[in-house]
């Protein structure tokens, strides 16, 4: 795992030792939000190879163990040697007051969990600028119960005495909160103190630099070489092309397989935006007959999820020889697929690193490992929202670097049950007018994912003089922060009247508007 990110070509000013946290690569996105470039690597780093690193600054994550456990995670103590500032959070700090001789034990009755105010006892060096009753996050059951020579007090809060503490001589710095996380109020003024003041980091993380650095290293790799690149249309796969197109011009080559479970419009539009007004060149695979009639008479959701999957690899092998040879693959591989394929993941009970699973159903489109590409994948070291600014810099319009997320095996999903042509055409009209309307409230970038379901279902209806018995069509519209859980959209009613009002008179085959109003979780986001 360091292993491949030590191959950046970058080095991070701050390394996060990741002991399982939620949290580790909030606290990566936000010393980034700083202008400082910073990684997640996995406890067991040696000193040798953060050495190697050069780091400014280390930080100790949090972790969902206790350090007085056996196999707890621990840092290699060699750390505390190499005169390199660390800032420990919650079990981080734990780990840095049990390994310097201190004591932490369970907080009995005294655990904290939510906000609390912080009174500061020392507004110096991390503390610098943090006002005094401030609110912080708190997640802990454990706290220090004695410090380690040479460690003072900064502040605490009603239930933990030593909420942060500091060897000044040292460098070295800890807190029981979060100060990563949007509820604590001063959480970036500390993460500024130490990046800034602490380790004396420079701002140079920013999107130019960023590109500037990434095109010299495409150049350097791929020399003269041709690039084949999977174009989906999705902001990943859209901003590497500009990215590819800057570094390589003519020697990249797109290909859009489209399988007919784009939503209204979307081929067109991609393949007028690539093609014909950026002249990056995309070959347009027109492979609908071909999906669809793999899916004839298939209900069963992960069934299709796999069909798709296969059948895209299939042709994308058979059009990549067509086209060939191309001696790289460009992939839009983005950090937290760094940091999960690299296993820094801890199992709560033993300690151990697991591998996280792999969100398998996330992955149609994925190609398979075995081809005989070598990788260019530039994005690598990027935060998906780092990408989103990357690809608006390079001139991505906000309708790709916006646009909602869209599942890989695309309205296949969001038909529940058999897919056909007829309900291709049905639900894409459906989901237009859902976007539309959500659009022309002006609620569009305010949603998390606004979509239309169709049900493989009939039911009666009565239009002008005539039954009708039709399909229903379930509007789906959530807010959320990252996908992982969502609530209902409250949209205001006036807007659903006319959503159902357009479905029920514009889209052949629907008679019904249905609304799903169910959060994540228990329900999930697509229907499926
Ligand atoms: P669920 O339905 O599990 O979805 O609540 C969570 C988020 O993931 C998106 N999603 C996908 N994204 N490829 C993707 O890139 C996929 O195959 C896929 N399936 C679901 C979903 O739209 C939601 O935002």
């Amino acid at each position: 795992m360091v292993e491949s990110q030590f191959s950046n070509q970058r080095k991070p000013s701050i390394v996060i030792i990741d002991f399982g946290s939620q949290y580790s690569e909030l606290i990566a996105r936000r010393i980034r939000e700083t202008e400082v470039y910073s990684i997640v690597v996995g406890y067991t780093i040696t000193p040798q190879q953060l050495m190697e690193l050069s780091p400014k600054g280390i930080i100790l994550s949090g972790g969902p163990s206790s350090v007085y456990e056996d196999r707890a995670p621990m840092c290699d103590p060699g750390i505390w040697d190499l005169k390199i500032p660390v800032l420990g959070v919650c079990y981080g700090m734990q780990v840095m007051v049990q390994q310097l001789g201190g004591l932490v034990g369970a907080a009995t009755g005294k655990a904290e969990y939510g906000k609390a105010p912080l009174e500061v006892d020392d507004p110096t060096a991390l503390l610098t600028n943090v006002e005094s009753g401030s609110t912080m996050w708190m997640s802990h059951g454990d706290s220090v119960q004695q410090l380690p020579d040479g460690f003072v007090r900064l502040a605490h809060t009603l239930n933990t005495q030593d909420a942060a503490i500091a060897s000044h001589s040292r460098h070295l710095y800890g807190v029981q909160f979060h100060p990563e996380v949007v509820h604590s109020q001063y959480g970036m003024v500390m993460i500024r103190n130490f990046v800034y003041n602490i380790c004396c980091c420079q701002p140079n993380w920013t999107t130019s630099t960023f590109i500037d650095e990434a095109i010299n290293n495409v150049k350097e790799q791929v020399g003269n070489k041709r690039v084949l690149l999977a174009l989906s249309g999705g902001v990943d796969s859209s901003t590497l092309a500009f990215l590819l197109k800057k570094a390589i011009g003519s020697q990249l080559t797109c290909m859009f397989i489209d399988q007919g479970f784009m939503r209204k419009g979307e081929p067109e539009f991609l393949m007028e935006f690539f093609d014909q007004k950026f002249n990056i060149n995309v070959e347009y695979i027109n492979a609908r007959e071909r999906f669809l009639s793999k899916l004839k008479g298939v209900v069963d959701p992960e069934r299709k999820r796999k069909i798709i999957g296969e059948e895209f690899i299939r042709v994308f092998e058979e059009e990549s020889l067509r086209l060939g040879p191309f001696d790289y693959l460009a992939q839009g591989t983005l950090y937290p697929d760094v940091i999960e394929s690299s296993g820094t993941n801890i199992d709560p009970k033993t300690g151990e690193r697991i591998a996280v699973k792999i969100k398998s159903h996330h992955n149609v489109g994925g190609l398979p490992k075995d081809l005989q590409f070598k990788l260019v994948e530039p994005l690598r070291t990027l935060f998906k929202d780092e990408v989103r600014k990357v690809g608006q810099a390079l001139g991505l319009p906000d309708e790709i670097v916006k646009r909602h997320p869209f599942p890989g095996p695309g309205l296949a999903i969001r038909i529940l049950g058999e897919v056909s042509s007829e309900k291709l055409n049905c639900l894409r009209d459906a989901d237009f007018i859902v976007r539309e309307e959500v659009a022309k409230a002006g609620l569009y970038h305010e949603i998390w994912q606004a979509f239309a379901v169709l049900l493989p279902v009939r039911s009666v209806g009565v239009m002008g003089d005539q039954r009708t018995y039709a399909w229903p069509i379930v509007i789906r519209c959530v807010s959320s922060e990252d996908g992982m859980t969502a609530d209902w959209s409250r949209l205001p009613e006036g807007l659903l009247e006319k959503m159902s009002n357009r479905i029920v008179n514009e889209v052949q085959g629907v008679n019904r508007v249905v609304l799903d109003i169910t959060s994540k979780p228990p329900g999930t986001i697509e229907w499926e």
